[in-house]
């Protein structure tokens, strides 16, 4: 499974960077609005800190516009995957970009049903909002199951992106779910891994140790 830290800022991407093995950084309109950065200098710092990908969201809403930004986002670097919603406009921008070429993550799914148009129409990656559909009564996790089934029964090439992720339980239950990438804000994914039993075990092997050696590293023994 791909991981993705789901931000635009610089700073806490890199501090994530030294301890998670994160594939890449993912943004949307609001994530990069709330940098008040340049966004073309912005993206080539963010692409710095992206291993595998970096996905940057269309913001044109028409079809011939958002087809110009994908082009020219595509065009700075090959490591952009083109982020698009599924709206009418967008999927007909799918359906007509060379997805051979530009890669693209269509984006703000709540249907199986859109996310096979969107497979069907080329695009790698489908990005389902998980929270928001849990918001209204509907369950995300259950969603991403019944699009993994039609991705596996439609024989797709696209990668289920899982996003809009608010808590450390959906987190487990996506990553049962076997999709092939995730993102989380910064906030989730610090949270989802700290664990207060890991902490006491920690100390207690360091506690344990100096009672009886002192000094807690192996250098003494080594020689
Ligand atoms: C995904 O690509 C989106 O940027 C993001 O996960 C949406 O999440 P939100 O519901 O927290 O805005």
């Amino acid at each position: 499974m791909e991981l993705y830290v789901d931000s635009a800022n610089v700073e806490i991407i890199k501090e994530l960077n030294q301890w998670l093995p994160l594939d890449g950084v993912t943004v949307n309109p609001s994530i990069v609005a709330a940098e008040d950065k340049e966004l073309f200098p912005l993206l080539d710092e963010l692409l710095k800190l992206s291993k595998k990908h970096l996905h940057v969201q269309v913001l044109s809403e028409k079809k011939e516009e958002i087809i110009k930004e994908a082009e020219k986002l595509h065009s700075i670097s090959e490591k952009i995957v083109v982020k698009i919603p599924v709206s009418q406009q967008g999927l007909a921008a799918i359906k007509e970009l060379d997805t051979e070429k530009i890669k693209i993550t269509a984006t703000a799914i709540f249907t199986v049903t859109q996310a096979f148009s969107a497979a069907k129409a080329g695009a790698a990656y489908l990005a389902p909002y998980v929270s928001r559909l849990d918001r209204i009564e509907q369950s995300g996790v259950k969603m991403v199951r019944e699009m993994q089934e039609m991705v596996e029964l439609n024989d797709f090439s696209a990668k289920i992106i899982t996003a809009s992720i608010k808590n450390a339980n959906q987190v487990k239950e996506l990553i049962r779910t076997g999709a092939q990438a995730m993102t989380l804000s910064p906030e989730i994914l610090i949270q989802s891994h700290q664990h207060p039993l890991t902490d006491q075990a920690v100390e207690m092997f360091r506690d344990d140790w100096i009672n009886k050696f002192k000094n807690y590293n192996l250098d003494s023994k080594l020689k």
